[in-house]
């Protein structure tokens, strides 16, 4: 047995895996193109809405160019871009109509802004718990969630993987509610053949500097409604109508734009993305079948209907009893042996101080909720919520960039997690690394 790298031993691996962002001369070439023409901001308002390259005559403009290539790679008609993922959700929950009271079911394993857009716009996020073996949205335990004020569904396409949008579209369609697909994770992914984010009334993407996709920041809304892309681009661009004067302003917007640097970056991003998420899921299939192998070693089960799966994150469960280490002692153990994972959230979404103070409205003016009818105690979430409770103890994540390394990398891996499991009465020894 060799000792572990966290024990003195030799690390499994000691080559960097790919670095990420990933990029060349063509970025470098796009930005100094849109340094040296002045034109840094997309001033040719109303631009975003068609699909389509920007008319001859035209300024041509970075950001129009990159919507008029993302949203049909997507399967969308229309497509918007704004300064990040957070304002996509938010300016995508005004434009359907979203507001005051209105609750918002949304998963507590995700990224806070899919909770806390709802709150944006004075509506109220209601947490409804996951499915164990996908980490996405359980739709049985949205359909517990709604009450007569319920308005809308934020499935997220969760690390990549789609979310069982069937069985939203039917709550939805049942229930008259809209559904709003967070797609942060989830560029170039599908769900049956279909791409992501255009399934329901609208979606959003980040392309923060985690994401598949990235300029550093950025972020996007598909439909394919010809009105809510128009809503959506007003919002985003101070209040604006399309075709009315500069100066008048029509709703309450936001300066929420892209600039055109990063619309010139995310071009190039996306001519490499469908590459990359291919090696991606086979990288990401071959570690399914080796770990799995392991006891106490379970990755997401991804379901048949993910037709393309963008493998933002890669993870797996991890049972600690039947591991025989403790997760924190394993992930320090893999990081030592030069594999970088993460223990991904560390608390469901509503276990944030924020929630639990509610520190979001004005003062005196608690959250209601239709299921109870008075002040709504965050704290009710974790007996309803018992997956998301686990999949914070249990996870494992390992970045996207790891799967775009060859089969070799992904056995170094492999063989570290075996390493670990073969040594792991060490971990329980009184001087830890003495047994070996
Ligand atoms: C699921 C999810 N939704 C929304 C966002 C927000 O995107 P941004 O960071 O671009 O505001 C993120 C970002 O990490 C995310 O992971």
């Amino acid at each position: 047995m060799s000792r572990l790298a966290i024990f003195g031993g030799t690390p499994e691996r000691s080559r960097p895996f790919p670095s990420w962002p990933v990029f060349d001369d063509s970025e470098e070439k796009a930005l100094l193109e849109v340094l040296r023409s002045g034109n840094w901001w997309r001033y040719s308002h109303g631009q975003a809405v068609e699909a389509t390259a920007p008319e001859a005559g035209q300024p041509s403009s970075k950001v129009a160019e990159f919507q008029a290539a993302f949203a049909p790679f997507q399967g969308a008609r229309y497509g918007i871009a704004c300064a990040n993922g957070s304002a996509a959700l938010e300016v995508a929950l005004k434009a359907l109509g979203v507001g005051p009271g209105d609750e918002v079911v949304v998963p507590p394993y995700t990224f806070i802004a899919t909770a806390t857009a709802p709150l944006a716009v004075n509506a109220v996020p209601i947490f409804a718990d996951i499915d164990y073996d996908t980490f996405n949205l359980a739709p049985e335990r949205v359909e517990e969630a709604i009450t007569p004020r319920t308005k809308a569904i934020i499935p997220v396409h969760f690390a990549g993987q789609a979310a069982d949008m069937e069985a939203f579209l039917d709550i939805a369609q049942r229930h008259n509610l809209v559904v709003l697909e967070d797609a942060a994770h989830a560029h170039g992914a599908a769900w049956k053949g279909r791409g992501l984010g255009s399934i329901g009334q609208a979606g959003t993407f980040s392309f923060q500097a985690s994401k598949n996709l990235t300029a550093g920041e950025g972020g996007l809304i598909i439909t394919n409604h010809r009105d809510l892309a128009e809503i959506c681009e007003s919002y985003i661009w101070g209040g604006r109508k399309i075709g009315r004067p500069w100066y008048e302003h029509h709703r309450l917007g936001w300066n929420y734009r892209m600039t055109e640097f990063q619309g010139a970056i995310l071009s190039q991003q996306l001519k490499r993305l469908a590459g990359q998420n291919a090696r991606r899921e086979e990288n990401a299939s071959y570690l399914d079948a080796q770990l799995s192998k392991l006891p106490g070693i379970r990755p997401l089960r991804v379901q048949p209907f993910a037709t393309g799966h963008s493998h933002h994150l890669y993870i797996f469960r991890f049972d600690e009893a039947e591991f025989g280490v403790p997760r924190a002692d394993f992930l320090a153990a893999l990081q030592a042996e030069g594999i970088p994972c993460l223990a991904g959230y560390a608390h469901p979404l509503y276990k944030n101080p924020m929630f639990l103070q509610q520190d979001f409205y004005p003062r005196g003016c608690p959250v209601t909720c239709g299921h109870y009818g008075r002040a709504l105690d965050y704290t009710c979430f974790e007996a309803l919520c018992p997956n998301a409770e686990r999949a914070c103890r249990e996870a494992v994540w390992l970045e996207h960039r790891l799967l775009l390394a060859g089969r070799e990398d992904m056995d170094d891996i492999v063989r570290a997690v075996e390493k670990i499991h073969e040594s792991r009465v060490n971990f329980n020894s009184p001087v830890r690394g003495e047994r070996e």
